[in-house]
C-alpha cells in the first residue's frame, strides 16, 4: 500500500512524459520567469497549476482523507491565531538573520520540502527541478520513498552544494531488506536524516482517489511488487511498533526522525526510542481525519520534548505568516508540501524557486513588522490564541 495512487488502474507510463499534465503537449513550465515574477502569493500559483493538471492527479495533490476536516483546518489553525505585535523595536529588514540549525547542523533558512510521493505527475523531470531550487535557496529537501526518481539522481541534482541538506523519507516497506537497502543508499548519497513516516501503516480512505487517477508511475528507489510493470499495487507495510523503529534505527548511523506526531505522549516515546527529532504532522490531512491540526498539535508536543529533541512541523503553512507562527510556537522549521508540487507544474525549478522566494520574503516582511531580527528570538508569547 503507497501513498500515491492506490486504487488507480495499474499501467505502464513512461516515467519521462508530463502524464499528469492536461496538456501534456503544452511546454512543461509554461509559465515564464517574468510570469512567475508577476505571482506574488502561492495561492496565485496554485491556481495556475490547478488548471494545468488532468483532474484524477490534481485530486491526488489537493486531497485529503474523508471529509477533509483536517485538511481544512491546517490551514484554519494560523487563521485562527493573531500576533501580538509591540511597535518601535527598531528591527529593520537589513537586520534580518533566517538562519538556524537543523539537527545541530547550521542552515541559511527554517525551511523544508516536505516529502511526498511521485513529483513525476506534475513534471517530466520530477524531483529534480525542485531539489536543485531548494539546493539554491538553502531548503532542506526531504525525499520521499515513493519518489520518481531515484535517491541517488535527486543527491546528484542537488550537488555540489545543499546548504539545507538533504533528508530520505522512509515508509518501511514489509521486506525488512528492501527497507534497510533504501536507508543504506541514503547514507551512502549523503542524506544526512531519516524521517520514518509512522502515520500511514494504511493509506486513509480518500474518496477522490478511489475514483482512481488513471494514471500510474514506477518509483525510482522500489522493486515492482506484484504487477509486472507498477509497483502502485500491492505495496505492504509490516505492523509499524516502537521495536520496530528501533530496528530501523540500527540500520544506519544517520540521525532519526518519527514524521506524523500529533500527540505529546508519543512524541516523548520518540525521544525515547532515540529520534533525534519529531516532524508534528497529519500528513498534511491525508491520512486519518478529524485529528488536530498540525499547528494546534505542535505547542504540546514542543512542552513534551523540551531540549530533548528538534520538532518540527507542516501542514497548512501557506503564507510566511504561518512560517513565522508556528516557528514562535517552537517549530525549529516548517516544511512545506503541495506549493512545492504547484510551482514544479507551473514553472519546473523557477516555480518551485518562486514558491521559495516568495514565502522567505513574507516571513521576513512578518518579521520586521513584529520586530523580531532572529528565527531564535521568536517565542510563544508573541501569538495569541484567539478567543472564539
Ligand atoms: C501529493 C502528496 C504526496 C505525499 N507523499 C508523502 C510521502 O510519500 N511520504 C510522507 O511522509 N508524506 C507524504 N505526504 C505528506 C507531506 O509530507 C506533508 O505532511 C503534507 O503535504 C504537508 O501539508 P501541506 O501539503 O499542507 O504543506 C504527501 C503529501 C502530498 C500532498
Amino acid at each position: 500500500m503507497g501513498e500515491a495512487n492506490s486504487a488507480a488502474p495499474a499501467g505502464p507510463v513512461d516515467p519521462a512524459s508530463p502524464v499528469g499534465l492536461a496538456d501534456p503537449a503544452s511546454p512543461v513550465g509554461a509559465v515564464s520567469p517574468v510570469g512567475l515574477a508577476g505571482l506574488v502569493t502561492l495561492a496565485e500559483i496554485e491556481a495556475i497549476a490547478r488548471t494545468r493538471l488532468l483532474p484524477g492527479v490534481l485530486d491526488y495533490v489537493a486531497g485529503g482523507s474523508w471529509d477533509e476536516t483536517t485538511l481544512a483546518d491546517n490551514g484554519a489553525a494560523f487563521r485562527r491565531r493573531q500576533f501580538r505585535a509591540s511597535v518601535l523595536s527598531g528591527v529593520m529588514a537589513a537586520d534580518l538573520d533566517l538562519s538556524t540549525t537543523v539537527l545541530g547542523r547550521p542552515v541559511p533558512t527554517p525551511f523544508g520540502v516536505a516529502p511526498m510521493a511521485q513529483f513525476g505527475f506534475c513534471h517530466p523531470d520530477a524531483e529534480l527541478p525542485a531539489a536543485a531550487a531548494a539546493a539554491t535557496a538553502g531548503w532542506t529537501f526531504a525525499l520521499s520513498t515513493l519518489s520518481t526518481r531515484s535517491i541517488e539522481e535527486v543527491a546528484r541534482a542537488c550537488a555540489p552544494g545543499s546548504p539545507g541538506g538533504r533528508w530520505f523519507q522512509l515508509y518501511i516497506q514489509d521486506d525488512l531488506g528492501v527497507s534497510r537497502s533504501l536507508v543504506e543508499r541514503a547514507e551512502a548519497a549523503g542524506y544526512s536524516a531519516l524521517v520514518i513516516t509512522v502515520d500511514l501503516p494504511v493509506i486513509g480512505y480518500r474518496d477522490r482517489d478511489l475514483r482512481g487517477t488513471g494514471l500510474a508511475l514506477r518509483y525510482g528507489n522500489l522493486p515492482p511488487v506484484g504487477d509486472a510493470t507498477t509497483t502502485t499495487i500491492g505495496r505492504r507495510h509490516p505492523p509499524l511498533t516502537w521495536d520496530l523503529i528501533d530496528q530501523v534505527r540500527t540500520w544506519s548511523s544517520l540521525p532519526v526522525l518519527i514524521k506524523g506526531i500529533l500527540v505529546p505522549e508519543d512524541a516523548r516515546l520518540a525521544v525515547e526510542h532515540g529520534a533525534a527529532g519529531v516532524v508534528v504532522s497529519n500528513h498534511g490531512g491525508r491520512q486519518l481525519d478529524r485529528v488536530p491540526a498540525a499547528l494546534d498539535a505542535l505547542p504540546g508536543v514542543v512542552a513534551a520534548v523540551g531540549d530533548r529533541a528538534d520538532v518540527y512541523m507542516d501542514g497548512g503553512v501557506r503564507r510566511g505568516l504561518d512560517v513565522v507562527m508556528a516557528l514562535a510556537l517552537g517549530a525549529r522549521a516548517v516544511f512545506v508540501g503541495r506549493p512545492v508540487l504547484y510551482g514544479l507544474t507551473i514553472g519546473g525549478e523557477a516555480g518551485v524557486a518562486r514558491v521559495m522566494e516568495i514565502l522567505r520574503r513574507e516571513t521576513e516582511r512578518a518579521m520586521v513588522l513584529l520586530g523580531v531580527a532572529r528565527v531564535a528570538d521568536l517565542r510563544p508569547d508573541l501569538v495569541l490564541e484567539a478567543r472564539w
